[in-house]
């Protein structure tokens, strides 16, 4: 018999449309909350995708700040700034509008306004000592799943990422609203819907945590994923392709929130904190070497997520699969088609190498000379 513990976000709503009545939904979390700090994107803000629910808040009573400057892979300097805007302001609570960005800087922001412990004392695994204040997380990506998630990970220094887990980083609430998600480019949908493939993967071959929700929810991740992602590519505004990414990425958040991710995203990271890489799309890149180097060790977890899918039950009859999805989607699939060189490798695997959260979880151990190799395998 195999132990385990499972934690989830306490109250998920998933509902076509649900960003207008915000106010109402997020009432059982906002309670006598009147003081909003809302956290976003200038690209999810000029898209107009936060103007339904801003009106609703407003009509609502409550006094909202708007803090809209989230990058991509956001830096520890942006996180920062946020979370002294909403000490002045008084926030009382957080909501976060938008995609992983957004998302996890929104869930450390409610840390560091809630409490008075450093950032820089945060980051690993439970280090987090403070409560934080009410959060409510509304994707506009299908995507990180960072919604459901304990996770946040932020740019630290020049080019590192870095990764807080803790029980402290579950919202209270998630809101799903597949509406939000028509607009989302066909580059970004494959790259986020691949990341959340992704996580489903590398959650269900977890050596430490793997447990029997997180593989339930994993495999009913990688049904809805596998089902919605080309169409949601080829048919923009179809709603029901863009619900099931929603569902997909939020099952997959939830399953590796609790059976974390390997070297897929260990190797992913440098693509991000150095180059500037979308996340969904470092992952997908990696993807296919690190399938392959894994077989030897995960093969009969491979074979069963494949005949899940309805593919030959094999190793290969996943990869073949993961590689005809990103091949359809017309992402990019080498190292160089991003502007990684040969050159670039010894940094990026020692980045790898010494990434003591992530590595432990995947299912083959990888040395310096094995993360190399597969790195020189995508140039
Ligand atoms: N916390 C977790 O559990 C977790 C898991 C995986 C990844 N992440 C992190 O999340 C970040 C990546 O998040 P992401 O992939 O969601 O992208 P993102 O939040 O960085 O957004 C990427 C771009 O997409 C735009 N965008 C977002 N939604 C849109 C929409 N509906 N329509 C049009 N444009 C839209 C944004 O403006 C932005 O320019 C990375 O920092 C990654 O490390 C966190
Ligand atoms: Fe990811």
């Amino acid at each position: 018999m195999h132990n385990f513990s499972f934690r989830t976000v306490p109250h998920i709503v998933f509902e076509a449309g649900a960003s207008k009545r915000l106010a109402r939904l997020a009432a059982p979390v906002l309670k006598d909350a009147k003081r909003l700090f809302f956290v976003t994107d200038k690209g999810v803000r000029n898209a107009g995708l936060i103007d339904n629910a801003l009106a609703a808040l407003k009509a609502d009573g409550f006094d909202v700040f708007v803090f809209d400057e989230v990058v991509a892979d956001p830096p520890e300097a942006v996180v920062l700034d946020a979370a002294a805007k909403a000490s002045e302001f008084g926030a009382q609570a957080i909501i976060a509008f938008g995609g992983g960005s957004p998302m996890d800087t929104a869930k450390v922001v409610s840390l560091l306004a809630g409490g008075d412990q450093p950032l820089s004392e945060m980051y690993g695994v439970e280090q987090v000592r403070v409560a934080g204040l009410p959060s409510i997380m509304i994707p506009t990506t299908a995507g990180t799943g960072s919604e459901v998630t304990n996770v946040a990970v932020l740019t630290t220094g020049a080019t590192s990422k870095r990764g807080i887990a803790s029980g402290a980083l579950y919202a209270d609430m998630a809101i799903l609203d597949p509406e939000l998600t028509l607009g989302l480019p066909r580059h970004a949908t494959a790259a986020t819907g691949i990341d959340a493939m992704v996580h489903a993967i590398e959650a269900f071959t977890n050596k430490r945590s793997k447990n029997p929700v997180s593989d339930a929810l994993a495999l009913a991740a990688l049904k809805k994923l596998q089902g919605g992602i080309l169409t949601a590519c080829d048919e923009p505004s179809n709603i029901e392709a863009r619900g099931d990414m929603l569902l997909g990425a939020m099952l997959a958040g939830q399953a590796f929130s609790n059976s974390p991710v390997g070297a897929v995203h260990a190797m992913a990271y440098p693509l991000g904190g150095i180059f500037h890489v979308p996340h969904g799309l470092s992952n997908s890149v990696v993807l296919p070497p690190v399938l392959k180097f894994n077989a030897a060790a995960a093969e009969p977890l491979y074979a069963e997520m494949a005949a899940h899918m309805g593919l030959a039950a094999s190793s290969a009859g996943l990869i073949a699969e993961m590689e005809r999805i990103a091949e359809a989607t017309g992402i990019e699939r080498r190292l160089s088609q991003l502007g990684i060189s040969h050159n670039d490798i010894p940094r990026m695997a020692e980045d790898v190498a010494a990434n003591d959260r992530l590595l432990p979880n995947n299912p083959r151990e990888l040395t310096y000379d094995d993360i190399v190799r597969l790195y020189e395998e995508i140039v």
